[in-house]
């Protein structure tokens, strides 16, 4: 009788378990799956590239919560007032990239790397454009 309730009790943990996975695996639009964010409010008037942000990238590595929450990214491109002082500060990108968990705040040019010009907006990425069926026009 003890080794059934055991038992039972196991199942029931792998029941709540296996609901928590379905429940937290949470697929949103696939534009938000997708794109990259490319962020230029100030960027261009400086003088620089704009920014592009590898959302996908990111979210493969990363919990929504730690970006979203914790260090607290509003959920919309170009709406964080990002700039140089508040990331070498450690806040936003600089939370990460300064040399320790992510490469540093010196490597200018992999973050600004959009073209010249283009506005802030969530881009489609490559793996969105590999999807694309063959023969199927660009939008
Ligand atoms: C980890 C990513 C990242 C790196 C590395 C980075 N930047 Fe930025 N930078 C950003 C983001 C994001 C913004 C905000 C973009 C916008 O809104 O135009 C920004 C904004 C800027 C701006 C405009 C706002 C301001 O602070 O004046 C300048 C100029 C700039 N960066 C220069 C640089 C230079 C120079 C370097 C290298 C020494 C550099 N950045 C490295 C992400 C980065
Ligand atoms: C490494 C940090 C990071 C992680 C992890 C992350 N995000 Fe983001 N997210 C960002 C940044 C940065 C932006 C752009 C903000 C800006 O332009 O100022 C953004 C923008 C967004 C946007 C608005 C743009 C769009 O693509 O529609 C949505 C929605 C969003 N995130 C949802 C999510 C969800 C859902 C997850 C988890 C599955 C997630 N993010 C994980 C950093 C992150
Ligand atoms: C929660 C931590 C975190 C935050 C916040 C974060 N990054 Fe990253 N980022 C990483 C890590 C980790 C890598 C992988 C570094 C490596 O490969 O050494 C990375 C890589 C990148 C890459 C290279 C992608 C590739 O294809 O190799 C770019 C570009 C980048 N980040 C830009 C940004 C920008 C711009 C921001 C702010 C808007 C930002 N990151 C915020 C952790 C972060």
């Amino acid at each position: 009788m003890k080794r059934l309730l055991s038992l039972m009790r196991g199942l029931a943990t792998g029941v709540v378990l296996a609901l928590c996975t379905v429940l937290f695996v949470d697929i949103p639009d696939a534009q938000a799956e997708y794109g990259d964010v490319v962020i230029n409010n100030y960027s261009d008037a400086a003088g620089m590239r704009p920014a592009v942000f590898p959302h996908w990238f990111h979210r493969m590595r990363f919990r929504c919560k730690v970006c979203h929450a914790d260090l607290g990214f509003k959920m919309k491109a170009g709406g964080n007032e990002i700039n140089m002082v508040k990331i070498i500060d450690g806040q936003f990108c600089g939370a990460c990239h300064n040399g320790d968990i992510a490469w540093s705040v010196e490597n200018c040019n992999l973050c600004h790397s959009g073209k010249p010009g283009t506005q802030t907006q969530v881009h489609e990425s490559t793996i969105h454009k590999l999807a694309q069926p063959a023969g199927t026009p660009k939008k």
